[in-house]
């Protein structure tokens, strides 16, 4: 593997393609055991986690079902700051096992604000399964149920992630050099 660059700036590589998908395969098995019989609802988070989320539920052997959102953030006119929308939650979550799909959490900001929202449509449980775990940087209390990888606080892409908006399309994660 070498090194990558992505508009102005130098990436190395970090995590391997093997690396990434041995994890996914552990967090399957893991999520296929204690699922079973749930019928459980897999809702990711568009843009970064689509890879993550084939990968995973390509080897989800339970029944399952998969949603796909968008977070969109807007400034509120009041001092409240940002307030968090989901584009496309049009899957009835009232009653449901909920696994959020996520390729990275880091402050933990985007989860905080939305997880309100989603507790309102009153589903019967909500965890949280992330690709990437900047734990160091984590400032709200978000509780991640599911890490494939607890990473320093250093700014990432590739497998899905970006920086302003290229660089997804690689099997590795790459670090900024
Ligand atoms: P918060 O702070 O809300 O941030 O947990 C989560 C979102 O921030 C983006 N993010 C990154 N994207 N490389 C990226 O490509 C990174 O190192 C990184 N850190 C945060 C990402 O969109 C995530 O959903
Ligand atoms: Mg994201």
């Amino acid at each position: 593997m070498s090194n990558i660059k992505v508009l102005d700036k130098e990436f190395e590589p970090y995590i391997s393609e093997q690396e990434i998908q041995i994890k996914i395969t552990e967090l399957a098995k893991q999520l296929n055991q204690e699922y079973a019989g749930k019928k459980p609802i897999f809702l990711s988070i568009l843009n970064g986690s689509f890879l993550f989320t084939a990968d995973l539920f390509r080897q989800i052997t339970i029944e399952a079902e998969v949603c796909f959102i968008k977070l969109a953030s807007y400034k509120g006119t009041t001092s409240s700051g940002n307030v968090i929308t989901a584009i496309g939650l049009d899957a009835n979550v009232s009653g449901r096992d909920i696994i959020i799909l996520e390729d990275i959490i880091d402050t933990g900001k985007t989860l905080h604000h939305f997880l309100p929202q989603l507790e309102s449509n009153q589903p019967s449980s909500i965890k949280i399964a992330v690709l990437l775990n900047k734990k160091e940087a984590l400032a709200y209390p978000i509780k991640v149920d599911y890490a494939c990888f607890d990473i320093p606080n250093k700014f990432v892409v590739g497998y899905g992630l970006d920086y302003d908006g290229l660089g997804r399309n690689t099997k590795e994660i790459y670090q900024l050099k």
